[in-house]
Order: structure tokens, then sequence, then C-alpha cells
């Protein structure tokens, strides 16, 4: 966002004393209108107090950035916050004073992998709990710009660690339960913030082959709309009820998201029944006219967005331009009164007109920031977060009481990483445990000599370091390497050209190798997929870990986890890609389905060998599972299951019961994967999905226990999504896996029926 940084920098030097304040309902001027009458329902509320500005006015409130209406009492209001892993850096978010720092969890690409809803449900009342306190001591605003649920479509993508992953199913889960613990609180009068769903839509590229986010053209078809981009939309809006959504830069086939009436108007809110309003990403409504060329003039430009359905403006094109459109009269005020009713209603929802008394919210404080819960919390993500994806031997854990006198070496350009692991959108941390730091707590007690050599630097050629790393490597009993990227090499406005390890920690990890007493054990740091082929061929390697950005805690999380105080059970969210996946598909390609310049895209469609796959993760100990096969094949015939079932929610058959046990020797952790493999036949010409996730499950077994989970299967799971985005159902064999085991087979039976 060329506005954002810009206006960061502002915002860290100026303390906005105007965020915070509210307007005065029982004295001022607005006291004896509508709006301060809290019988009424907040639409009205909302319209009486727009109907009271003069168009003037009413156009400083179209932007972010609205300034005061004195006259009315209405205090200059920042609508633009963010907190995408905790309290972030911002224009309406000021650290300092009472609150100079706010929790920081891990990167939403680590909640992916954790596949634990009641840890993203804990870590948004957080979040949530957190922000009122900035906003009720003037420090942030009431609007927060997230969650980012855009699916990880292509490793190159940016911002692909902003998202919980590549599965549509999973980012559905998530956005929901994330937006419950955002919105959502004891006060049921009230939402305790609101939320936006980012970035609307098909949003995932930031800058490939000389086009930039401003000026790409997604080209989308009906049947990726509706099968992979829009399902996290659709939960977030109509299941979830996001006060806000966000239009996105790109254009979606050949309309620029923030002037694409089909997507704002018919699809978000005709079908979805958004009740909030759109904000435009920072700057988007300018790109209509500057980047796309979609309109040529200002009141042109004003009059597409507004129509569409881009009510607030973040930027300044709306209270530039808004009054040459009313004096053109490609709009009307009945226009901006829509918008600002849409915005306004919002402020109502929030209780920003009500009395603090009677608003549980409002008492939010400092004691409510960065709590020993928090920090628990923010340390026990990342724990269960850490995927391990390879441990030969039983090389991990470490046993802490085996290496007294033994020294362990910690080597490379993440291995005294702190705000790396912040990843992007983050805030000022109460403090960052690097995993130098994180491998001194956890030995204290014990005559363990943990040293640190950098080595080299993340991408930088320079092996200047390598002897200094290499001396090291000689003398210690143990090594580890610490490696991976950071926001140089992905980040915002940043997409990657490769997904290869950088090379000069290939070169180092190969030396490394050469000289360790024992095998080396390798800890990556990414928000994306990196080609790990090496390490996990490596007869030299002994383990591999990959821990996204974790956060504030992350580096205590890894030494817990290689010490074993903490059994991983983390889940790669996305698909770990060979190196030469970039020279088989262009960005540009926003196909899910292989073709003869595609691979395919995601575990779902990718039809080459991964590295890694979705879901992948090992443990400390074993499980097993077991169900009955009473059952094996149930058939239905389609006609039946269009007579009985309207719904695509409506279950069918029994839900899918597994025993799960841990037949291993520590306790620990399983995520307990439900797929569908459906007939894997062309339909009309259309290749199916490999496998499609339909549940979830993390739970926790000590040793010899067993525990049931179920799987209730939907409709939704049956359905095949066809070149026009119409569903069908289809004839043949669907069979049910939980993990990797075949349990049980649908035979469904009749002709292809078309359900929507
Ligand atoms: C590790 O990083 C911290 C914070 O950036 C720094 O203060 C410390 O000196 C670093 N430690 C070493 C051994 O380089
Ligand atoms: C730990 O090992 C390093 C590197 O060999 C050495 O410089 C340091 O003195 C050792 N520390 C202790 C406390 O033995
Ligand atoms: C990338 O850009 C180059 C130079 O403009 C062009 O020749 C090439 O076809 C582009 N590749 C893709 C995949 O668009
Ligand atoms: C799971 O185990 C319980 C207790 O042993 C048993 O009653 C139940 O039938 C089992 N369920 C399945 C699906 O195997
Ligand atoms: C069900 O079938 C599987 C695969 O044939 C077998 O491993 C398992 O033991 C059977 N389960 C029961 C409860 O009979
Ligand atoms: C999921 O997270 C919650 C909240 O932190 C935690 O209490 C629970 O133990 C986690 N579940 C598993 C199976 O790890």
């Amino acid at each position: 966002m060329y506005v954002r940084l810009i206006l960061l920098f502002t915002y860290i030097i100026t303390i906005n004393t105007q965020t915070g304040s509210f307007p005065d309902c029982k004295s001022g001027p607005l006291s004896t209108f509508p709006i301060c009458d809290q019988s009424l329902p907040s639409r009205v509320r909302a319209a009486d107090v727009v109907s009271r500005m003069t168009t003037a006015e009413k156009i400083t409130q179209l932007v972010t950035t609205a300034a005061a209406i004195p006259r009315l009492g209405l205090p200059k209001f920042e609508w633009w916050s963010e907190a995408l892993h905790g309290v972030a850096y911002s224009p309406g978010v000021a650290f300092g004073g009472d609150l100079p720092a706010a929790s920081s969890f891990p990167m939403p690409i680590n909640l992916g992998a954790t596949f634990n809803l009641s840890l993203v449900h804990r870590i948004a009342s957080i979040i949530s709990n957190e922000a009122r306190a900035f906003n009720n001591e003037g420090r942030a605003g009431l609007v927060f710009f997230t969650p980012n649920i855009n699916i990880f479509r292509d490793p190159r993508w940016g911002r692909g660690q902003e998202t919980p992953g590549e599965d549509p199913f999973l980012t559905s889960q998530y956005v929901y339960t994330l937006i419950n613990g955002l919105q959502r609180g004891d006060d049921e009068r009230y939402l305790k913030i609101a939320a936006d769903c980012k970035h609307y839509a098909a949003y995932d590229l930031e800058d490939w082959n000389g086009t930039d986010r401003y000026h790409f053209d997604a080209r989308v078809s009906d049947q990726d709309l509706i099968e992979t981009y829009m399902p996290p939309f659709e939960t977030c809006i109509r299941d979830a009820k996001v006060a806000s959504i966000m239009c996105s830069y790109n254009a979606v086939n050949g309309v620029p998201s923030c002037a694409n009436k089909f997507i704002l108007e018919t699809i978000a809110r005709e079908s979805y029944h958004l009740d909030g309003f759109v904000v435009s990403d920072c700057g988007a409504v300018s790109t209509i006219m500057n980047a796309h060329h979609y309109t040529s003039t200002v009141e042109d430009t004003v009059a597409v967005a507004l129509h569409a359905g881009t009510d607030l403006n973040c930027g300044d094109f709306y209270s530039k331009n808004t009054q040459t459109a009313l004096d053109k009269k490609t709009i009307v005020e009945a226009d901006i009164d829509q918008a600002l009713q849409r915005t306004f209603n919002v402020l109502v929802r929030l209780g920003y007109f009500d009395p603090p008394e009677q608003q549980p919210y409002r008492k939010l404080s400092k004691t409510d920031v960065d709590t020993e819960e928090a920090r628990q919390l923010s340390l026990e993500a990342a724990q269960q977060s850490i995927v391990l994806l390879k441990n030969t031997n039983k090389a991990l854990p470490f046993d802490i009481n085996g290496l007294q006198n033994k020294k362990i070496a910690l080597i490379g350009p993440t291995a005294n990483a702190t705000g790396l692991m912040q990843g992007n959108y983050f805030g000022n941390a109460p403090f960052l445990i690097s995993p130098l730091l994180g491998f001194e707590l956890i030995t204290q007690s014990h005559s363990i000599n943990i040293s640190y050599a950098m080595g080299c630097k993340i991408t930088d050629n320079d092996e200047s370091g390598f002897a200094a790393a290499i001396e090291l490597a000689k003398s210690s009993d143990i090594v580890i390497f610490l490696g991976g990227i950071d926001q140089s090499v992905e980040s915002e406005g940043h997409d990657r050209t490769s997904i290869a390890l950088p090379d000069v920690q290939l070169r180092l990890i190969e030396q490394l190798e050469k000289v360790v007493r024992t095998p080396l054990h390798v800890v990556i740091m990414s928000g994306s997929s990196l080609d790990l082929s090496y390490v996990s061929d490596s007869n030299e390697c002994a383990s591999l870990i990959w821990m996204g950005y974790a956060g504030q805690s992350g580096g205590l999380a890894l030494a817990n986890v290689m010490f074993g105080v903490y059994n991983p059970g983390g889940r790669l969210p996305i698909t770990i890609y060979p190196e030469s996946y970039v020279n088989a598909v262009s960005m540009f390609d926003m196909q899910m389905r292989p073709s003869s310049t595609n691979p395919g895209r995601t575990y779902k469609f990718y039809t080459g060998k991964a590295i890694f796959e979705f879901g992948d993760g090992l443990s400390y100990t074993t499980f097993d599972y077991s169900w009955s096969n009473d059952s094996l094949v149930s058939k239905f015939s389609i006609q039946s299951l269009m007579k009985n079932n309207y719904n695509e929610k409506n279950v069918v058959g029994h839900p899918y019961r597994v025993n799960i046990t841990n037949t291993g020797m520590v306790a620990g952790d399983d995520v307990v994967l439900a797929y569908v493999i459906p007939p894997q036949k062309t339909f009309n010409d259309q290749t199916p999905p490999l496998k499609k996730l339909f549940g979830f499950e993390r739970v926790h077994l000590n040793v010899h226990e067993s525990t049931e989970v179920f799987f209730p299967f939907n409709m939704q799971s049956l359905l095949t999504v066809a070149h026009d985005g119409s569903k069908w159902l289809e004839p043949g064999f669907y069979k049910i896996l939980i993990g990797k085991q075949h349990i049980h087979t649908i035979h469904l039976q009749g002709k292809p029926t078309r359900w929507s």
C-alpha cells in the first residue's frame, strides 16, 4: 500500500488524541435526535445522523480518515486500524503511554498449521480485548482491517503468510471462528470490534513479471470462483456476519473489484446478505482510473465505485472528488447517503453513540493487554503451529539430561531471529524470544553450552561467516541450522520468483553436514512453500522443522519442541512444491485445475509430486485409527438426495466415526483430517479434485488413551462444480478418507443431475 507507508510513519510519531473520543449522546448536539435513541433500530439511528449532515460534511465522512463535525459533536474518526495477529501499526493505532505494546501472536499461516479452532477463537478474543483497550485509551479505532482470507493459490505470493493456507474449507472454518472471536463477546448488544474480510475478490498477486496488483486483471472462471475463491467470503459474510469487507486492487474478469457491481452487489449483498459496509483497499478507488483505466474522469470513477457499493474509501479520492461527481451529476446525494448509512450503522452497532457505563467493552483497559494469559496463549499457539517434517531415528526430542556438559550450536540467519518472527502487519511486541534465547532459557539450569554463529544472511551470497560457523560446528555435539526467508523475500507488494531455499543457505548446510559429529537438524522459518527436498533427502540431516513466523514466543516454542517439553502436532496448511513449480505455471493463471500450461494448484489439483503434502506433520508418538466396518459402502440414489436435501449443509448418512489411540510412548496431539475422493473421471471435460477436505479435528491423547472423533458429511462435499459454476451430483464412488485410511465408500447411483 503506497498510501499506507506514508501514513504509517506519520502515525508512529503522532499520537492521535482524537481517536477514542466519542460523540456525547447525553448532552451533546445530537442528544435529542433519533441517533441517540437506543430503542430504535441501528439502521434508523444511522440514517438519522446522516440526515443531519450538510453535503459537504457528508463528503468528509466517505474516507477512512473522517473529519470531525464539531457542529454535531462528531469527533474525528479513523476507520483504518490493523490487527492481523495482534493490534498492529496502522493509521488508527498509536503505541505509547500506558500501552507501549500488544500481544504478537503467530502469523495466520501458523494458525492454519495448528488446525485448532478453539485456539483461533481464544486468540481472536484476546486480540479484540486488546483492541478495545487500545480504543478506550484513545490509541486505536474500532474497525480493524483483518482477516486476509484469500486462498493461498500460488507459492510465490508475498502475502500468503497472512492467510491460514491453501484450502477453502480450512480457510472458511478459520474465518468463521475468528470473526466470532473478534466481533462477538459477552455483551450481545454490541459488536466487540468491527472486522473486515479482505481482499474481495480473487486477490493473490503482488507484483509479478512486470504486472502489479494495481493493474492485474484476474481472469477467473465461474468454476474457480464458486469452488475456490468465494467460499471463505461466503462464510465470512453469510455465516459469521462480518461488519465489513474490503474490495481489492485487482480487477476480476475485466472490472476492478471496487467498481465491480457483480461481485459487490450481486454476490456479496444480494446472495450472501452482507450486513455492513464495503471499504476500498487503500488507494483502490483511485486505481480504478489511474491503474486499470476503467474510467477516464474522476466523476465517473466516484460514480462506478459508489454505484458498485464501495461505501468507504481508504485514501482520499472520495473526499477530493465526490463534489465534482455531484456537480457533473454522475451521482446523486442519495448515493452518498446510502454509503454513509451503512458505515454509520456499524458505528451504532459498536456502541459508539451509547453511554459508556452500560458497555462492558468500554471498561477494558491496559490491564487487559499483554496479560499472563495472553503470553501463555501466544507461546501455546506457537508450539501448536510447529510442524515436524522429518525425524530420522528419533533424533528429536533431545534428552536434556543426556546433554550435560555438551555443546549445542545454533547456526544460521534465523537462529537469533526476533522481529522476523512477527511476519508482517505487526505491532510493538512486549518481548521477542529468539531461538537462541529460547534455548538459553530452557537449558539455564543445566550445564549445556549453547553457542551461536550466524554463518550467513538470508539471501546475501557473502560466505565470510562460513568459517566461524564451521569451526563452531566442529566443536559442538549437536548442530542446528536455522534458516528460511523473511520480508525481504516475501512481503506485501513483493512476490517471489524462486521457491528454492536461498542458495547461500544450501551451501552452508552442505558444508555443515561434512563436519558435524551427529547429523544436522534443520529449522525453517517462512510464510510459504520452500523447496526443502535437499534436507528431506539428505542422510546427513536428521530432522526438519517448519515453523512459519511464530510470533513473540517463537524461539521458546521451538526450544520446547526440540527438547520434548511439547510434542509437535502442527500440520502443513500448504503444499511444499519442488523448485521447478515456478517454471511450470504463470502466476497470472488463476485456474486451479491442471492444463497444458499448469500442473494444477494446491493438494486438490496438483498433479506433480510434492516435496511435502498439505496435512503433513509428524509427532514424537504414534496414533492408530480404528473404525467399524459394519457398512463399508452406502448407496444413495441421486434422485432421493435431490428430493430430500435442498440445503448444501444437510448431512448425508451418518457422521463418520473413528477411534484414535495414542500407541506410542509420550502424550501428543493428532490432527485428524477427513477427506472425500470424488470419482476420478472427467465430467463435462473437467478434472475432479484429487481429494477434498471436509472435516478436521485436533485431539490430545495421553499414552494408550483413545478418543472417538466424528465428522458429519454434508451435501456440499458431494457436489461437483462445473465450468459455468453450476453444481451437480455425479454418479460414482466417493471414497471417505480419514488421514490416509480409506474407511468408507459412498456409491451415488443415477444420472448426473444439476443441483443448483
Ligand atoms: C540476538 O539478537 C538480539 C536482538 O536483536 C541482540 O540484542 C543480541 O545481541 C543478538 N545476540 C547475538 C549473540 O548476536
Ligand atoms: C561455550 O562454547 C563457546 C564456543 O566454543 C565458548 O566460546 C564458550 O566459552 C563456551 N561457554 C561456556 C560457558 O563454556
Ligand atoms: C513475462 O514477461 C516477458 C517480457 O515481457 C514475456 O515475454 C513473457 O511472456 C511473460 N511471461 C508470462 C508468463 O506472462
Ligand atoms: C470406539 O471405542 C469405543 C470404546 O472402546 C467403542 O464403544 C466404539 O464402538 C468405538 N467406535 C468405533 C467407531 O470404532
Ligand atoms: C476395518 O477394516 C480395516 C481395513 O481392512 C481393518 O484394518 C480394521 O481392523 C477393520 N476394523 C474393524 C473394527 O474390524
Ligand atoms: C487447542 O487449543 C486450545 C486453546 O489454546 C487448547 O486448550 C487445546 O488443548 C488445544 N487442543 C489440542 C488438541 O491441542
